[in-house]
């Protein structure tokens, strides 16, 4: 288990939020008065749509994950993430990373929909490799950056994310999401981690609950239902996020 986040200390001047999907992604552009960059921070082929703005004396940018022109909708899971987390480090050579959207929440764990969670750590919960060393990395767990004031100020809960490249879940995901103590579960974060560690860049996720994993609705209507609910609950907490919080941003290291 070890820790992201960079020994070099550096103050926290600019942050960016790492946005798989542009429902999630649109309120917060909007709250915050981002403008798409133009000409492009990250240029074609790459995907990803960035916006900027500055926000509580932060540098804030937003990287969407993009839009699959093939099949006509954004580009979800985690490769897209990974490869914008990349090219967002490249672009942006931000002070912290926030894996912001939606996810499934465990109310055995205390979620309830429209719920924010904010991260203790991240994993994967779909990669099994039972070959020895390969095993650990299959699950990727990554601590995440402890943000105690951040979420007594904002009344956020907090636990694991663990991530996975499907809605749904397998039995064996379930028994590696229930092991390892998953809160939320949701497509991107472990991916989105693994960058920033490379990158050695702090990082955190902020996560708002569309549907309840371990209840008895299916997935895809629960989510459908509750996707904008959640995304304004999203942007009710991110700009809050930067602005209350901006002393403890900082200071993150
Ligand atoms: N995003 C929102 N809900 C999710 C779920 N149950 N699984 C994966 N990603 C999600």
């Amino acid at each position: 288990m070890y820790a992201d986040g960079d020994a070099e200390q550096q103050p926290i001047k600019s942050v960016v939020f790492i946005i798989a999907m542009q429902a999630e992604a649109a309120p917060l552009i909007a709250a915050l008065g981002l403008k798409q960059d133009s000409p492009p921070r990250i240029p074609p082929p790459g995907p990803c749509v960035t916006y900027s703005g500055s926000h509580a004396g932060l540098d804030v940018h937003v990287v969407w994950s993009g839009h699959d022109n093939e099949h006509n909708v954004d580009l979800i899971g985690t490769v897209p993430a990974s490869l914008a987390t990349y090219l967002a480090c490249q672009a942006f050579n931000p002070d912290l990373i926030i894996s912001a959207g939606t996810a499934g929440g465990f109310k055995a764990r205390g979620a309830a929909i429209g719920d924010v969670f904010v991260s203790t750590g991240k994993m994967h919960h779909d990669r099994r490799i039972p070959l020895p060393g390969f095993d650990k990395q299959g699950l990727g767990y990554v601590e995440s950056t402890p943000t105690p004031q951040l979420r007594a100020a904002l009344g956020l809960k907090a636990g694991i994310v663990t991530s996975g490249n499907s809605l749904d879940y397998t039995e064996q995901d379930m028994q590696i999401m229930n092991k390892h103590g998953a809160a939320v579960k949701e497509m991107e974060a472990a991916a989105i981690a693994w960058v920033a560690q490379m990158f050695r860049k702090p990082m955190f996720c902020v996560k708002a609950v569309t549907d309840i994993v371990d209840g008895d609705r299916a997935t895809q209507e629960e989510f459908l239902e509750n996707l904008n609910a959640a995304a304004a609950a999203l942007q009710q907490t991110l700009p809050k996020i930067s602005d209350a919080q901006a002393a403890e941003i900082r200071a993150l290291k």
